[in-house]
């Protein structure tokens, strides 16, 4: 039964975002429809009791969940990374128009191999992008390598639950998505995992202490991790 509510899972590739033309399509979409998104996961980020200040928001898109940690936190450095350099174009645009390049700076690698050195970040987010990881155990011990000890990590992503597909289609139209939007939208939830799933890939981690677990608002799976000093 509650396999036929979640449905079948369909992968998305990681390089689903690598264009010019989808990139831009993306960052329409987030900017008209995920502002509330950011702006709580900024506020869930903020409250963390992290003494440092260097932030790694991975898989970052088109930066504007990072641009809204940097309005929450004036006092941090935010590093987004991503796989697509069209993404980080954007994004770049983004921070610049938000006058924000002296907090925020941007890298092309992969969330598989990050170019960057153990334990030189304070806190590691992501928002939205763990359903494209292509090995989200490799993705989490990385993870785990670049956060220093004492600190945290903070994932959002969507939670799979198919037999809800056809309402979050009429919602999307209510909301003004075109039907491209919606396809986004509803490709990225199928491809997304379901709590049992996430928790059994941590379990297979380093991340194998993080609590995750279903936000009551909205078809999302959060997971918080502090790593051990
Ligand atoms: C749906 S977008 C979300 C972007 C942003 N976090 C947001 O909330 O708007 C997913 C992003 O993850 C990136 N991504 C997917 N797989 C990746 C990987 N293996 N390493 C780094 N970035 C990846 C994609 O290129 C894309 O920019």
């Amino acid at each position: 039964m509650i396999r036929f509510i979640q449905g079948e899972r369909i992968p998305l590739s990681e390089d689903s975002f690598i264009n010019t033309s989808t990139a831009q399509f993306y960052d329409e979409h987030a900017r008209r429809f995920m502002g509330s998104v950011y702006r709580r996961f900024a506020v869930k980020a903020a409250g963390i009791k992290t003494p440092g200040k260097r932030v790694l928001d991975l898989g970052t898109g088109s930066g504007r969940l990072a641009i809204e940690l940097a309005k929450a936190r004036p006092d941090w450095f935010i590093t987004g990374s991503d796989i697509s350099e069209e993404m980080l174009k954007i994004a770049r645009t983004n921070a610049s128009q938000a006058a924000l390049t002296d907090r925020i700076d941007f890298h092309q690698t992969p969330a598989e191999s990050l170019l960057f050195t153990d334990g030189c970040f304070d806190l590691v987010v992501s928002n939205s992008s763990l359903h494209l990881w292509s090995d989200p155990i490799k993705v989490f011990n990385e993870i785990a390598r670049v956060t220093m000890p004492g600190r945290y990590c903070l994932i959002w992503d969507n939670m799979r639950c198919n037999i809800l597909n056809p309402f979050l289609n009429l919602l999307g139209y209510a909301m003004g998505m075109s039907s491209s939007q919606r396809r986004l939208w509803l490709q990225a939830i199928r491809s997304s995992y379901t709590i049992g799933e996430v928790k059994a890939l941590l379990r297979e981690s380093d991340l194998k202490d993080a609590r995750a677990k279903i936000e009551p608002r909205f078809l999302e799976i959060s997971i918080q991790w502090k790593k051990p000093v």
